[in-house]
């Protein structure tokens, strides 16, 4: 379907469920265990109500947002995936670029398919999430690269200490090692345009992790490698010598309590993002949005904090926002965007949001994002 005849994120996310086999839908689509947590996530948006003000000049609706000293044309940046290579061959760097094109940032997992150095080479101001290694050596290594390769801002997330348990993947085999079953193989032929991406390009490989994996590696041996390494135990001592190593703005991602928001403060980081993985890894675990101001009371008004899991519309972001957020993040409905049409599908989930922020903002009477911190009044949450 044509993307202007996509209207909203669940538009994006049925034409992605079309175009990709099941067993890499139901990794990108999937959560932990019961997937309570994910449902949790909306709930946590539907649950609150916005109360309008009229009779304010709402023409000139303004998102732009400044954070570490740079303006960003809207509030909400794509969060870090991991395996977007296996949504379409390239799908990191068109992610990357459909947000500069829209002014907004992106962050590059450190699962991801595509290096550090083709991002930041594709777009300017680029953001680099960083996954511990067991290797100490391999750790430094990828810092001095996002060092070196100009990333401004480094994301450390702290969230998956331990394999998750998505029985999604599980079932499907979709775990290292890959045993994948007869029957799903077969369903891969039912999506022709998916197999002829990978026909064409090959399967996706784990890329900042290839120069460790050994020379010549193939695609499977670097994902041995990676799972050899990752996941692996952090305290919050390695956090302090991060610290120290890393002189641009560090930024931790994955935090939900206020006591652990009050620590990370105190060892130095520069922002939060509080999030649950998007519901992929304790399926008990809160929603964001309900933590946020708990954790702003512990950290007070300076610390930025950020937010993800769970949305799916403009509106979403204006209540992150009108609770306290500074900034929120999308993962999946760019992801749905781009599976579905490449860059473009995601320019357009980008511009869905947009639109659908810009339209909220009008019509509760707050044109302006930067005020909207100030608004709990506009919020019902019966
Ligand atoms: C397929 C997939 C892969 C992800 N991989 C990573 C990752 O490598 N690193 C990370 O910090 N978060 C990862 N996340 C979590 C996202 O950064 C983000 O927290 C989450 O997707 C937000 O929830 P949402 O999808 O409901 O918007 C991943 C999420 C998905 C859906």
């Amino acid at each position: 379907m044509a993307l202007k005849h996509l209207h909203n994120i669940e538009d994006l996310r049925q034409a992605a469920h079309t175009y990709l086999p099941r067993l890499v839908w139901d990794y990108f689509e999937g959560g932990a265990e019961d997937e309570q947590c994910l449902q949790r996530n909306r709930a946590a948006y539907a649950a609150i109500e916005l109360l309008p003000n009229y009779l304010v000049d709402v023409s000139a609706p303004d998102t732009r947002t400044t954070l570490f000293g740079h303006t960003w044309r809207s509030c909400f940046g794509i969060a870090p995936m991991g395996l977007q290579g296996f949504a379409r061959a390239g799908a990191d760097l068109m992610l990357a670029r459909a947000a500069a094109a829209r002014g907004i940032p992106f962050v590059l997992s450190g699962a991801g398919t595509a290096s550090i150095e083709a991002v930041c080479a594709a777009c300017e101001h680029a953001w680099f999430q960083l996954y511990v290694a067991r290797d100490q050596a391999v750790t430094r290594d990828l810092v001095r690269r996002a060092r070196d390769s100009g990333v401004e801002v480094l994301v450390l997330t702290v969230d998956a200490p331990v394999h998750s348990k998505r029985e999604r993947d599980l079932r499907n085999g979709f775990v290292p090692p890959p045993r994948i079953r007869w029957p799903l193989l077969l369903e891969m032929l039912q999506h022709p345009a998916w197999c002829l991406d990978k026909l064409r390009h090959g399967l996706p490989r784990f890329e900042n992790w290839a120069p460790y994996a050994g020379a010549d590696a193939s695609a499977q041996a670097i994902a041995d490698y990676f799972s050899r390494q990752i996941p692996f135990t952090q305290t919050w001592q390695d956090l302090a010598e991060l610290r120290h190593e890393w002189p641009g703005r560090l930024v931790l991602k994955g935090l939900l309590s206020a006591a652990d928001a009050q620590r990370a403060a105190a060892v130095g980081v520069d922002a939060l993002i509080l999030s649950n993985h998007g519901g992929r890894v304790l399926d008990s675990a809160p929603s964001p949005l309900h933590q946020l101001a708990l954790v702003r009371a512990a950290v007070g008004a300076d610390m930025p904090l950020m937010l993800d899991s769970g949305l799916r519309r403009g509106s979403d972001i204006v209540k992150a926002l009108a609770l306290g957020a500074d900034f929120v993040w999308i993962g999946r409905p760019a992801l749905y965007g781009v599976a579905a049409h490449g860059q473009a599908g995601a320019e357009r989930a980008i511009e869905v949001l947009q639109e659908e922020l810009e339209l909220t903002l009008a019509q509760i009477g707050r044109p302006c994002v930067s005020t909207l911190a100030s608004a709990g009044e506009l919020l019902c949450g019966r």
